[in-house]
């Protein structure tokens, strides 16, 4: 069977990120992804640079794309990249006053959520606010040196502005892995739900290079959140490493964990480790080969889907 069969017993979503939508000229690709899985996210092309360039056009062309791929499938689209680190266009890095950085925000999330209104349900808000490593927020992004720290807070009030019915996550990575930077992570959504922001969830990149995030992380992510009235999905899986059989075992059991403690939506970042789909280049991290033939990662992803 396929991933998407078994998760659909459970009501889970399956998906995989980083979805090109020139990849679906592939048959080979959007036969797989079609067929394993119930979700999908763009990979860059809902991030600013790409869907609106110059001030006023947007080459909606390519994410349409990819909402009627997902529509013809029967599968649930995933917003990734209203606010992200990269991929700001000049006009907009040109912005200096808060108030005409936050009418742009305005005039940009309505664009997007408004035309994908009934078509994504679940978005992206704000990626990557804290400092890789952790440190606190970055302030080297645009938007913060713009707006200062507030700047996640006017996010979230102006994506519920443009979309009253959508789920709101803040997605950042590492928290898996980094003791300081999760506590962090933590403090900054308790501090917004505290303020009333509207947010609805935490989306876990969990990037995994070599070592498998400690038993037990996620499942107290999700709890403490859960206690927040939040939920938490899993955004961008991979797993970095040489290793198969370690890479294997991680699949496994990261998937088996977060199934256990409630995630319901879980998403990789690819799924082939066809060379030019992959952001890694020089590893193997996805399920499927170069040729599309599953590895031993989806027999163990698929496993924990069977016996949850
Ligand atoms: O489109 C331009 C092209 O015109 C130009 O010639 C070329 C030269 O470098 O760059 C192209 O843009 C690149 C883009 O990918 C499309 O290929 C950017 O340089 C490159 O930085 C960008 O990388 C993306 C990265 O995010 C940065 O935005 C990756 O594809 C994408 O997989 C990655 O995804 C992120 C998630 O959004 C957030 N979480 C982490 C994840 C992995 O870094």
């Amino acid at each position: 069977t396929s991933l998407r069969a078994e998760a659909r017993k459970q009501d889970i979503l399956i998906g995989s990120g980083a979805i090109n939508p020139t990849y679906l000229n592939d048959s080979n690709f959007a036969a797989v992804l079609a067929t394993q899985f119930n979700s999908l996210s763009p990979e860059n092309e809902m991030k600013w640079s790409f869907i609106n360039p110059t001030k006023g056009q947007y080459n909606w062309d390519t994410l349409d794309r990819l909402v009627s791929f997902a529509e013809d499938n029967n599968m649930v689209v995933k917003g990734h990249g209203l606010i992200s680190g990269c991929c700001n266009p000049d006009y907009l890095l040109n912005v200096t006053d808060r108030t005409a950085l936050r009418a742009a925000m305005k005039t940009h999330f309505e664009a997007l959520m408004h035309r994908y209104e009934g078509k994504m349900d679940r978005w992206d808000v704000v990626t990557e606010a804290l400092k890789t490593q952790g440190g606190g927020l970055n302030n080297e992004t645009f938007f913060y040196q713009v707006l200062g720290p507030n700047y996640i807070a006017d996010a979230f009030h102006i994506a519920r502005e443009a979309s009253p019915d959508s789920k709101l996550f803040i997605n950042e990575n590492l928290v898996e892995s980094l003791p300081g930077k999760r506590q962090e992570l933590y403090n900054l959504v308790s501090k917004l739900v505290a303020k009333g922001v509207p947010i609805d969830g935490v989306a876990l990149q969990m990037h995994i290079t070599e070592v498998a995030p400690k038993p037990g992380v996620v499942t107290e992510m999700v709890k403490s959140y859960n206690e927040l009235g939040l939920e938490v999905s899993i955004a961008e899986l991979d797993v970095h490493t040489l290793d198969n059989e370690l890479e294997t075992d991680i699949y496994g059991a990261v998937v088996s964990e977060a199934l256990d403690a409630g995630i319901t939506d879980i998403s990789f970042w690819g799924f082939t480790d066809k060379h030019a789909y992959t952001w890694i280049k020089g590893a193997k991290p996805l399920m499927f080969d170069q040729c599309y033939k599953p590895k031993s990662e989806f027999y163990a992803t698929h496993a924990a889907l069977t016996n949850f």
